[in-house]
């Protein structure tokens, strides 16, 4: 039977037309979404901004640089909202949640912060005051904020060079920044957010490690951002990314990818294997239960952070690629029929406590030692337990 226009166009309007897209079947798949990164300068491009603006495709927003310290605090004390709220306000018109992002980093720092000469107590009173004013803004809007951004080297020790707030306060601003956001916004969920944490391997060692010790100190911390900043062709197996999410979750954290993108040479791009990679990414998150979203770090080439590279899912002309039917193919069906209700009927999580083998000795990166902390306090042969703060001790 054929629906009249006027009956269609109503179904339309009402919202209740077929759903599909990337975030609709995120959703039948029982995830909370699919989501992109997306800037004041995208939206300024309507042929781009249309995309972003479909809510079937991405059902979440990350601000590229609008939520960052230097955009949100340019001088001390001042507040500048008018981008992140601008793109609050599409998010909210469109019905799409922000995992906003992201309160401390060591990066985009503003030189009265970096170049201030401030001595330990009075930077972790600035910090406290910036996490303060910006989840407070924000509060009820973010349904995730990563609170801090790469605060790890690659061998999973806590980046202290580089960092002002590494080098002035040590790795316990971590677990402060934690407590300040979660007293500002009791219900946002708390995030770490890295890049090459996506493998098993030191830098999610550590972490797992840098969760462990959060929750040691007694700050409150949910999720696990993965960036998930690959490149085609060294994704790897699915099942390999899947150990790496499990692992989180037996921390009783939730999991996502926050940033995804698959760079390929625009010289030479590879968009078949690309978007083979990208099912890969999906069908993990799909098996995790504890996964509960993936965000693409931009949607269109002629909009990417990575130079001479195609690492998205539209084309520089706004046409879809491989990688967008490869993305819903991978999360299955639309209907939910399959997948839907039990987190997508893949690996069964149990969130368990970190439980350290009793009576052996740590391994490499692993915990050793701090207040509260309850497992082993020696390491195997040739490391050494070493104190990073009253509250994380390392093998190192
Ligand atoms: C800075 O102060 C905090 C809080 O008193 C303390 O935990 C941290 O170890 C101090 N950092 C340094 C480098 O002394």
């Amino acid at each position: 039977m054929m629906l009249k226009p006027s009956v269609l166009a109503c179904l339309a309007a009402a919202g209740l037309a077929a759903a599909d897209g990337l975030h609709a079947r995120a959703v039948a798949a029982g995830k909370k979404y699919f989501g992109t990164e997306i800037s004041i300068s995208v939206m300024n491009d309507a042929s781009a901004n249309n995309i972003a603006k479909n809510s079937q495709d991405f059902g979440q927003y990350t601000a590229e640089n609008e939520m960052k310290f230097d955009a949100l605090e340019p001088s001390r004390g001042v507040f500048n909202y008018a981008n992140g709220d601008k793109i609050v306000a599409q998010a909210q018109a469109n019905g799409q949640i922000m995992r906003c992002h992201a309160l401390i980093w060591h990066s985009q720092v503003p030189s009265w912060v970096s170049n201030g000469g401030f001595n330990n107590a009075t930077l972790i009173s600035i910090m406290r005051t910036h996490i303060a004013n910006v989840v407070g803004h924000y509060k009820g809007k973010c349904y995730a904020w990563d609170v801090v951004n790469e605060a790890l080297n690659e061998d999973g020790s806590y980046r202290n060079s580089g960092s002002i707030w590494g080098s002035t306060i040590g790795p316990a601003f971590i677990p402060m920044a934690f407590a300040a956001a979660a007293a500002a916004d009791p219900s946002t969920k708390l995030y770490y957010n890295d890049y090459n944490c996506d493998k098993p391997g030191s830098k999610s060692t550590g972490a797992q490690n840098l969760i462990r010790m959060v929750k040691a100190y007694g700050a409150p911390i949910h999720g696990m951002g993965l960036q998930g900043h690959f490149t085609t062709g060294q994704v790897g197996s699915a099942s390999t990314l899947v150990q790496n999410l499990q692992a989180f979750a037996n921390l009783g954290v939730e999991v996502a990818y926050t940033e995804l993108d698959i760079a390929t040479p625009s010289s030479n791009p590879n968009f078949n294997q690309q978007a083979t990679d990208y099912a890969t990414v999906v069908s993990a998150c799909k098996q995790v239960s504890a996964c509960v979203g993936i965000t693409t770090w931009g949607f269109t080439d002629k909009h990417t952070w990575i130079r001479n590279s195609y690492p998205l899912i539209w084309d520089t002309n706004m046409q879809k690629k491989a990688a967008y039917n490869a993305i819903l193919n991978a999360w299955g069906s639309s209907s939910g029929g399959g997948g839907g209700g039990g987190g997508g009927g893949g690996v069964t999580t149990t969130a368990r406590p970190p439980t350290p083998t009793g009576g052996s000795c740590a391994a490499q990166w692993g915990q050793c030692g701090g207040s509260g902390w309850s497992g082993p306090t020696c390491c195997v042969a040739p490391f050494s337990c070493k104190a990073q703060n009253p509250y994380y001790s390392q093998c190192l």
